[in-house]
């Protein structure tokens, strides 16, 4: 209840509550195995790959192409969304700080009534806070990836950055709260700094307005790749024990996240919404149903963004991806974009009755009075005996 009401400029916001009937249409027609009718709720941007960073997970910056998307152009786009009716842009990289034109960017969607996150590695948060302030950014998201400087610069290799980061941090959270955006950060968690999320949780509370964690992914597709690969197979053992009787630990992303390790050593297996409920853009107007499934579907900057929302290859790349029941991440946003759209979807008839038969087999199974098991009923669509599949990501 805290945590909604932390976010109740987003969610009380007009755009929102439109979006909501508008993203349940879409669920429906996915459900169905029809295609959307009308624009995402989110569209990720990356609005850079450029970064002055050089993480050990994350290898962006290598990537040499520049001529970026424009000004002019993204201006296009907002108003394409706001036709779409889209709710939300999440702007990230690279390094999207790094674009002087970023709070133009930012007012270019914000001025349509979209909220707007920015993703940030924070080292010039400070300089650029006030003039993203005034743009009208809802959310800004920091990465941390430790409770201290060392780990967090040794990760990042970004020596001498986390006293300015937090200088940043403090300095946007010094205004009152209706008059600033609000501020996260966000561990990106690998076995390289697992022993710090305690600490870095209980350091972090107390001044930000929400702790989050992502799990680290090895995806050559979204380039974040790294030399060590045994950073990427996340201890479950060790992650338990930090989590143990912090609140966090109570969050859906981390429950959901333990489970999963837990039971398959993998990441959840949901009804994926990408490409019905998110879409990405890269730098240069690529369009992606999501960060890891890089079938690009088209180009923004050549067709607009409608065409390609409602061309044949982003039809095609929708069907690939319903079909494809062993495709699974656990990226922040496709987790909250997944929830988001389970939960419309429970407000259908189909969901309903989904949901009542789930209970019926959870209820019989228990007393004995079937012998199939609930998950069997529930997701279905592995044959018996098969074994578990690949693991996409980690
Ligand atoms: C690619 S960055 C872009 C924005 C900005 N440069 C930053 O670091 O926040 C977006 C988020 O992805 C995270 N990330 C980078 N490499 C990752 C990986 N291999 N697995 C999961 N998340 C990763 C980053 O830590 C960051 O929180
Ligand atoms: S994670 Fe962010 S800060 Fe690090 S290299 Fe990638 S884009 Fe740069
Ligand atoms: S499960 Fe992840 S990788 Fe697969 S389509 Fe969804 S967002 Fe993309």
């Amino acid at each position: 209840m805290k945590r909604l009401w932390q976010y109740r400029h987003i969610l009380g916001s007009r755009k929102f509550i439109a979006s909501l009937w508008h993203s349940r249409k879409n669920v429906l027609a996915a459900n169905r195995g029809r295609y959307p009718v009308i624009g995402p709720y989110m569209v990720e941007l990356d609005v850079t790959y450029r970064c002055n960073c050089r993480c050990f997970m994350c290898q962006r910056w290598q990537d040499p192409r520049r001529d970026e998307l424009s000004l002019a152009e993204y201006r296009a786009l907002a108003r394409e969304f706001h036709g779409l009716g889209v709710c939300q842009v999440s702007i990230a990289g690279g390094e999207p700080l790094l674009r002087n034109d970023l709070p133009s960017i930012v007012a270019a969607f914000a001025g349509f009534g979209m909220s707007v996150n920015v993703c940030t590695n924070g080292i010039l948060l400070q300089e650029r806070a006030e003039a993203l302030r005034r743009a009208g950014v809802s959310c800004v998201t920091v990465s941390l990836d430790g409770a201290g400087a060392e780990t967090h610069e040794k990760a990042r290799g970004a020596a001498g950055s986390y006293g300015r980061i937090e200088q940043g941090i403090r300095h946007l959270k010094a205004r009152a709260s209706h008059s600033r955006p609000l501020v996260r950060v966000r561990m990106t968690v690998s076995n390289t700094n697992v022993e710090e999320l305690c600490a870095y949780y209980l350091k972090w509370t107390p001044i930000v307005d929400h702790v989050l964690v992502q799990a680290v992914h090895y995806s050559p597709d979204a380039f974040y790749t790294g030399p060590d690969s045994e950073a990427f197979q996340l201890d479950r053992t060790r992650l338990a024990r930090q989590l143990d009787g912090l609140p966090l630990e109570k969050e859906h992303y981390v429950k959901t996240l333990m489970t999963s390790l837990r039971e398959s050593g993998s990441f959840p297996r949901h009804r994926c919404y990408a490409g019905i409920l998110m879409v990405r853009i890269d730098p240069w107007g690529n369009a992606y149903p999501c960060l890891e499934q890089h079938i690009c579907v088209g180009s923004v900057r050549e067709r607009g963004f409608r065409a390609v929302w409602e061309s044949d290859a982003f039809n095609l790349a929708r069907k690939k991806i319903a079909a494809d029941d062993r495709c699974r991440c656990w990226y922040n946003n496709t987790a909250l974009i997944s929830r988001y759209g389970q939960w419309l979807y429970r407000t259908t008839a189909a969901g309903l009755e989904k949901d009542l038969t789930h209970f019926f087999h959870r209820f019989s199974s228990r007393y004995g009075l079937t012998e199939k098991r609930p998950e069997q009923a529930w997701q279905g669509r592995r044959g018996a005996g098969e074994s578990v599949p690949p693991i996409t990501g980690i």
